[in-house]
C-alpha cells in the first residue's frame, strides 16, 4: 500500500478549488472535506437564528450548538453538508449566507472552533481539504499543498453561470463585487488572513479546463505519494 498523504487546496472565493480537491480526492481514493461549508454552516447556523457576529464574540458557547457532519451521497457521488442534522448543500450557497460568511470566519473562536475538527479529520491521513487556511494553519505539514487562483471576472462569471443554473436571480455585477469583497476580508482579517504557504504550488487556472486543472494535480499528488 503506498503512504497516504495529506494534500492542502487554497484559494482564492469562486476558483474552482472545490471541484478539483474532489477531483483529486475521487482519483486518489481520498476523502475530500470543503472547508468552506463548514464556515458557511456557522454562518447559517446564525442567520436563522437571528445572531450577528458580536453575540458570537461575546458568547462564544454558542458554538457548542452547532454539529456539522459530511455524509457521502452514493448516488451523487458527493459529501454533502448537514448542519444540527439537517441537510444544508443547497441553503449553505445562496447570496445571503455568501454575504456574510466572511464575516463570520474572521471571528477567532469561530475558527478555533473549526480548525479543531478540521485537524483530527486530518490525523488520519488520506484527506483533501479545500479553504483558506488550510496549508498555513489546519495541515502546515501537508505533503502537497495547492494554491489556486484564476482572474476575478473569470471566477465571478463561473460563479454568475453556476446560480443562474441553479434558477437563483442575481446579477453578474453583484457577484463580482461578493467575490472581491470576500477576497479583500479573507486576505486582510487579523486572524489566519488567506496566505500563500512557503511550500505551497500556485496553479492559476483563469486558462484551464477542469480536467487539465485535475490532469495538473493529479500528477503532483502522484510524484509526492511515489518519493514516499
Ligand atoms: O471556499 P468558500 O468560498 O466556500 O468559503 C466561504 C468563506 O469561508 C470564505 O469567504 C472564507 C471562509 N473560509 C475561511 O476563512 N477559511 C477556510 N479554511 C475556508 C473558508
Amino acid at each position: 500500500m503506498p503512504k497516504k498523504i495529506n494534500i492542502a487546496v487554497d484559494g482564492h472565493s469562486s476558483c474552482g478549488k472545490g471541484t478539483l480537491a474532489r477531483n483529486i480526492a475521487k482519483s486518489l481514493g481520498y476523502v475530500f472535506i470543503d472547508s468552506g461549508a463548514m464556515y458557511r454552516a456557522v454562518t447559517l447556523y446564525m442567520l436563522t437564528k437571528n445572531l450577528k457576529p458580536d453575540d458570537l464574540k461575546s458568547n462564544p458557547t454558542i458554538l457548542n450548538d452547532i454539529n456539522i457532519e459530511f455524509r457521502f451521497n452514493p448516488s451523487l457521488q458527493f459529501f454533502e453538508t448537514f448542519l444540527n442534522g439537517k441537510l444544508v448543500e443547497e441553503e449553505i450557497r445562496g447570496m445571503e449566507v455568501a454575504s456574510w460568511v466572511s464575516q463570520v470566519s474572521a471571528i477567532k473562536e469561530v475558527r478555533d472552533f473549526l480548525v479543531a475538527q478540521q485537524r483530527k479529520i486530518g490525523l488520519e491521513k488520506g484527506v483533501v481539504m479545500d479553504g483558506r487556511d488550510i496549508g498555513t494553519v489546519v495541515f502546515p505539514d501537508a505533503e502537497l499543498k495547492i494554491f489556486m487562483t484564476a482572474r476575478p471576472a473569470v471566477r465571478a462569471k463561473r460563479r454568475f453561470d453556476e446560480l443562474r443554473e441553479k434558477g437563483k436571480d442575481v446579477n453578474y455585477e453583484e457577484v463580482l463585487m461578493n467575490i472581491m469583497e470576500r477576497d479583500r476580508i479573507d486576505s486582510t482579517r487579523a486572524e489566519s488572513p488567506f496566505l500563500k504557504a512557503d511550500d505551497a504550488i500556485t496553479l492559476d487556472n483563469t486558462d484551464m479546463t477542469r480536467e487539465q486543472q485535475a490532469e495538473v494535480a493529479l500528477q503532483w499528488a502522484r510524484g509526492v505519494i511515489a518519493a514516499g
